[in-house]
């Protein structure tokens, strides 16, 4: 019988954990960060509303991603708002999307009035299947949301050709990205109609809250701008959170290349594990990776459900969850419309896992930890799997 020095007993059953959780702790205030808390202290400029700080973040935006319009908001949510709202998106328009995608954008389009129209997913990578976009769209079609989700990256050359026979618009929501992810020479978030970020607290780069909303369009910008305006900002980024930002961008390629390191270890390692298919990239793209996204299948794992597969891998101190629910399978068939069956979207709503980005700082040696875990819960997948 196993006991709780065995190196092989899973955490969960009184085993020791591969790695401790600290490895998983975020945000990380390095010294920059430090300082820079240090100096908004002494000048209280933590307290204004709006100087230099916001200015050079605007300034640092406009060059990443070579757009001439930026507006910073509160929230990638508020910022997937105005992004419709400067398309003029009205009442009973249709706007495509993908079945599988963050809530608040759906909610955002309902709000409006508008018709979410749902589209499958592509099984490789779990994005929008972007072959399927031209059958769902009508006459009625304003604009399709693009999310680049859980590590993958939808095809936006292939998006726009679409699009521009289709006369429709695009939002690339960017939320999961920084800008070190990119389409061959273009870093992605620069060729849509409007573009969003999000500055939330677990994201890649955090001011605990925060978005901005990237165009190259001055009619949808000066619509976003009216917006916003309403004697006083509605929606800004203060001059506090534009500070802290500052240095998180200085530190991204570096922590960049340590992600892409682990997820590279991950995704060679995973060719030999059936219960756990990590999403793939397309080639010549780099993505970035907020959380990696796989497929898990249970009949692998001795029929251990995803939750209980999670909660085996977060006792090693692996921070693993269940992704998004999918959209049609949690809101009222009266909110939204689809042309066809969402079988892979049905799947990812039972199968999707996600492992979270301050993991992969650990770059290869953490991908070593992952597999260690994983292996010690195939190995005792049939007791794990108990209810
Ligand atoms: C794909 C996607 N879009 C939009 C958002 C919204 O961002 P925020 O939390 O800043 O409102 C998120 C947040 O996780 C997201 O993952």
């Amino acid at each position: 019988m196993a006991t709780s020095n065995d190196p092989d007993l899973p955490a969960l059953l009184g085993g020791t954990p591969v790695c401790s959780s600290e490895t998983s702790e975020w945000p990380i205030c390095d010294e920059a960060l430090q300082q820079r808390f240090s100096e908004l202290i002494k000048s209280g400029d933590w307290g204004r509303y709006h100087g230099e700080y916001v200015t050079e973040l605007e300034d640092r935006l406009r060059s990443l991603y070579q757009l001439t319009n930026m507006q910073l908001v509160s929230s990638g949510t508020v910022a997937m708002e105005l992004a419709l709202r400067g398309l003029r998106v009205a009442p009973g328009d249709h706007v495509l999307m993908s079945a599988y995608d963050f809530k608040a954008n759906f909610v955002n389009v309902v709000q409006l009035e508008a018709i979410p129209i749902l589209i499958d997913i592509d099984e490789a990578d779990g994005q929008l299947d972007v072959e399927k976009i031209a059958a769902a769209a009508t006459d009625n079609t304003k604009a399709i949301i693009v999310s680049h989700l859980h590590g993958g990256l939808v095809d936006l050359s292939r998006v726009r050709s679409i699009a521009e026979e289709l006369e429709i618009a695009v939002i690339e929501d960017c939320c999961q990205l920084s800008s070190c992810a990119c389409d061959g020479s273009t870093v992605v978030g620069s060729q849509a109609d409007v573009s969003i970020l999000s500055f939330g607290g677990s994201k890649l780069l955090t001011s605990g809250r925060g978005g901005a909303v990237l165009t190259n369009r001055d009619d949808i910008a000066q619509r976003i701008k009216t917006y916003c305006q309403r004697g006083n900002l509605a929606y800004p980024l203060s001059e506090m959170q534009a500070a802290v930002l500052g240095p998180q961008y200085d530190s991204l390629s570096q922590r960049h290349r340590q992600r892409q390191e682990c997820v590279d270890a991950i995704r060679r390692g995973a060719t030999k594990h059936q219960g756990l298919k990590p999403f793939s990239c397309r080639e010549n793209a780099v993505a970035d990776y907020y959380k990696l996204g796989f497929w898990y299948d249970s009949q692998q794992f001795e029929g251990m459900s995803r939750e209980q597969f999670c909660e085996a891998m977060k006792a090693e101190g692996i921070p693993i969850d269940v992704g998004f629910p999918a959209l049609h399978r949690i809101h009222s068939k009266r909110r939204f419309q689809c042309v066809e069956e969402l079988p892979v979207a049905d799947r990812a709503h039972e199968q999707i896992v996600v492992l979270h980005h301050p993991f992969l700082l650990g770059a290869a040696p953490a991908a070593q930890q992952f597999f260690l875990a994983l292996d010690k819960l195939t190995r005792h997948a049939r007791i794990l799997s108990q209810p």
